[in-house]
């Protein structure tokens, strides 16, 4: 049977981190916002342990997140971090207070009680560094729990329950500035929860394709592809789920790659034995498109498209009810907040935050819960070929939000030969594998240049590369010099249309890696 922790998203930005922590260890882990915990998640009885994440609210705010009382009766482990110690803390009668002494960042703690959360890395009575990020501190515990820990401001770092094994820590665990908090976690998922390290990518690649199974039954699915490796991946789950009840489509917007569309149909005809229709949709996106220049209305514009794209070609299969779409855990986290009543949007992924309210096609997305990182080790289990799974990431809106401002086809031509010598270069220099993403921006903006003896008035390309683990950060990666000059010169020279390269060294944070 499977083991599983279910971590309860209370907003922190840092829960997905718990959920790679988790995995790290072998074990697998999902992550469901607080208003989504019903009792159906526990009906299989796979889940082991309980993790309540932080999160940007006080639990003294009337409308504070909090989940069902129902939890408390499972007999399941909880370990709270930060608002989830607070919030045991409150509903079990405890006091939560806003301090005056607001800890965030590097603090330490004191281990006053030997635990079994600490066991084997703390000593009683030595301080520890660990991460803090609070304003709001437990005033009264609750009477059935007892503080094990304590920072210069918080008397309860650390609380347990013993009896009902509920724990919870005041600081963050899953980051990296608290040294032993891997053991911590590791501690409670391994000997409080007794999960058994069983999870790994051949057994999750087996549950999911046993999950698909049952949840399509005998009828039909449609897959957009997009030629990268979260559509390439989720195709080939599917087709070694329910065959050829698969049928793949693949929408030529005409906002693709120089030659992308013909390669992609070439290499997945070469190595898949997978139904593929390439539908030609170039005109309609352009149109709709025509005068856009804010990116939101771009992406959903191009999100609506898409369905409609996939809703005409599903009228041409025999008993289609699903839509599968290859959509990662960053895809969710950046498109729709975690958490019901936060409003920070970063932006809309084409497949998460363009659908219609109302579409026709039920959507299935299997790989919701993973990293790219992840995806890439399962495509590997799948045996699909490196042609694919180190293929840089792709967006799905393609080259839109990539031309900033309006779109049309020239300055789409433009781009794309503009990239085109970027990546060619990249790759034969074999640096390909060692960026994350490389891509070319076309600028709104024209700058004067002189060519031969003639001025020239054209637009400013941007070169963007940067290395990354998952996406959610990234840093600029370091040409030489002479290979930026060079690419520079090739895409002046070469690419009517532009007469001045820069190079872009913002990192993400504060940036994003795509421009819109
Ligand atoms: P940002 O720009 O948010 O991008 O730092 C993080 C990663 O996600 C990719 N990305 C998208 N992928 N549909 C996708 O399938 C989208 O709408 C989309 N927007 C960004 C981006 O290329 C990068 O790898």
């Amino acid at each position: 049977m499977r083991n599983s922790i279910l971590i309860v998203d209370f907003g922190s930005q840092v829960t997905k981190l718990i959920a790679r922590r988790i995995r790290e260890l072998g074990i697998y882990c999902q992550i469901k916002s607080f208003d989504k915990i019903t009792k159906v998640l526990f009906k299989n009885n796979y889940i082991k342990g309980i993790i309540f994440s932080g999160g940007p609210s006080s639990v003294e705010n009337k409308d504070s997140p909090n989940v069902n009382k129902f939890i408390y009766e499972l007999q399941i482990p909880i370990l709270g971090i930060c608002y989830g110690l607070q919030l045991l803390c409150k509903n079990f009668g405890g006091k939560v207070k806003s301090s005056e002494e607001r800890e965030f960042g590097k603090n330490f703690i004191k281990i006053k009680k030997k635990s079994v959360l600490f066991e084997g890395i703390y000593d009683v009575n030595k301080k520890y560094q660990v991460w803090m990020s609070h304003g709001d501190v437990v005033t009264e515990i609750p009477n059935e729990f007892e503080s094990v820990a304590s920072s210069e401001y918080c008397d309860t770092a650390a609380i347990q329950n013993l009896p009902k094994k509920f724990f919870g820590v005041q600081f963050h665990p899953e980051v990296v500035h608290t040294p032993k908090g891997g053991k911590i976690l590791k501690n409670f998922v391994l000997n409080i929860c007794q999960c058994s390290q069983d999870w790994n990518m051949k057994s999750f690649k087996d549950e999911i394709i046993k999950e698909i199974k049952n949840n399509v039954e005998d009828n039909s699915v449609i897959c957009g592809l997009s030629g990268g490796v979260d559509s390439t991946v989720t195709a080939v789950l599917l087709n070694q789920a329910i065959g050829d009840r698969l049928k793949c489509i693949f929408v030529n917007t005409g906002l693709m790659r120089k030659n992308e569309v013909l390669e992609i149909k070439n290499l997945f005809t070469k190595h898949f034995n997978i139904s593929l229709t390439v539908v030609n949709d170039q005109k309609i996106f352009f149109e709709k498109l025509k005068g856009v220049s804010n990116p939101e209305k771009k992406r959903k514009i191009i999100g609506r498209l898409f369905i409609s794209s996939f809703e005409r070609f599903a009228k041409k299969v025999k008993n289609v009810r699903f839509l599968a779409q290859g959509t990662l855990y960053p895809d969710i986290i950046e498109s729709l907040s975690a958490v019901g009543n936060s409003k920070v949007v970063i932006k809309s992924h084409h497949n998460v935050g363009g659908l219609p309210e109302k579409m026709k096609l039920e959507l299935i997305e299997p790989l919701k819960d993973l990293f790219k990182d992840e995806v890439r080790k399962l495509g590997s289990e799948l045996k699909i070929p490196k042609e694919f799974l180190n293929r840089h990431p792709f967006p799905g809106p393609g080259l839109a939000i990539r031309v900033l401002g309006q779109i049309n086809k020239q300055n789409i031509s433009i781009l794309q030969k503009a990239d085109d010598i970027f990546i060619n270069k990249i790759k034969k220099e074999g640096l390909y594998d060692k960026i994350w993403q490389a891509f070319c921006v076309l600028l709104p903006v024209k700058t004067v240049g002189v060519m031969g003896d003639n001025r020239t008035y054209e637009k400013i390309c941007v070169l963007r590369a940067v290395t990354s683990t998952d996406g959610m950060t990234a840093e600029t990666y370091k040409f030489n010099d002479k290979f930026l000059k060079e690419c520079s010169n090739d895409i002046v020279n070469k690419v009517s249309g532009i007469n001045r390269v820069c190079y872009d060294y913002t990192s993400k944070p504060p940036g994003t890696i795509e421009y819109e």
